[in-house]
């Protein structure tokens, strides 16, 4: 039964979100053979997670539709594909927590770790045409997009990582396609499905893919200063792998020589990790990244706002930006 728009609110949410979890556990994924390649693929899906994805497919859909309950197999199929990117990409970034667990390939191994992301990729397809069998070609077509564009920013992020230096137009580009257009993708599936009127469900992809943005934004901010118990991942990773993010783009546009230097040194120091996260987030401080950061989030946010703004009054597309919103300014 869903929620009827009259009574949508912010605590639609929780609802939805044990929806889409119940939903997630009724595909049984753990329990089919062989239980060697599903038990590692169930296992990142079954931890404790927002489903953002999901969610953000369910209220576009709800944004249009008066009941949700037939788009739910598009909406898992939009978590599967984000479990099945962070499976690989925890491969890629040597990241050996996720969700506060080991990673895939940390508890089984690497190999293990790419067939299981392969098998949920896999998964996605059928669902998504189960879902909704008549506008499958448009969905699809919506769905390719995205996940081609998170492997060319999946590959950006790996190439800049190992260049010395980067521009803010190659970590926008970059950031634009690994996270954000599958935020703009999750709204434009939900829309699509919905038979939303001409317009807008690339109105909402462009407005998803600014949020989505903002997003890598803070989830660059959080590797560095959210606290580890409750951020879930390995504190600093991305100072580790020399990761080209925001905080290092400006970092290097703003150092003095003497910071320059220090963030140089740093760069190629291989065998301390807590020496060089603890080195390189005080130089970040001097440099008020934090809130600079910050800023560029909201900036971005009021970009989205302008985008959504043709397509209300709509009780479900409200609470999908307030709730962003809210998560975006979530303290660490
Ligand atoms: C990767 O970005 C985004 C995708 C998985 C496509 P990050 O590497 O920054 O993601 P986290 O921080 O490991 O979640
Ligand atoms: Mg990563
Ligand atoms: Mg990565
Ligand atoms: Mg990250």
């Amino acid at each position: 039964m869903s929620v009827p728009a009259v009574f949508m609110s912010q605590s639609t949410i929780p609802i939805l979100q044990q929806e889409i979890n119940e939903a997630l556990g009724a595909l049984r994924l753990a329990e089919r053979a062989p239980r060697r390649l599903y038990a590692p693929a169930a296992y990142l899906l079954e931890l404790p997670a927002k489903r953002t994805r999901p969610l953000l497919c369910l209220l576009a859909y709800r944004a249009w539709q008066p009941d949700h309950t037939s788009c739910m197999p598009a909406a898992l199929a939009l978590e599967l594909f984000h479990n099945f990117t962070l499976v690989h990409d925890d491969i890629m970034d040597n990241a050996p927590t996720r969700r506060g667990q080991p990673t895939v390939h940390a508890r089984w191994d690497s190999s293990t770790a790419i067939l299981a992301g392969d098998a949920l990729y896999a998964y996605t397809q059928q669902l998504l045409v189960q879902a909704f069998p008549q506008q499958a070609a448009a969905l699809i077509r919506c769905y390719s997009q995205a996940a081609l564009e998170v492997c060319e920013g999946q590959m950006r992020d790996m190439e800049l990582a190992a260049a010395e230096a980067a521009t803010l137009a190659d970590y926008m580009a970059m950031i634009e396609q690994k996270t954000a257009a599958l935020i703009g993708g999750s709204l434009c599936i939900g829309a699509l499905a919905a038979q939303a009127p001409p317009g807008a469900p690339e109105a909402l992809d462009r407005y998803g893919r600014l949020m989505g943005i903002a997003f890598q934004l803070l989830d660059d901010l959080l590797d560095v200063y959210a606290e580890a118990d409750k951020f879930g991942k390995q504190p600093g990773g991305d100072i580790i792998e020399n990761k080209k993010t925001y905080l290092w783009l400006r970092a290097h546009e703003l150092a003095d020589p003497a910071q320059l230097q220090a963030l140089q040194y740093w760069a190629s120091v291989q065998d301390q990790p807590e020496a060089k996260v603890a080195a390189v987030r005080a130089l970040y401080d001097n440099l008020d990244l934090p809130t600079r950061t910050r800023d560029l989030i909201v900036d971005y946010r009021r970009q989205a706002e302008a985008r959504l703004q043709p397509l209300l009054p709509n009780p479900a597309l409200q609470i999908l930006h307030e709730y962003l919103s809210e998560v975006l300014t979530r303290a660490y």
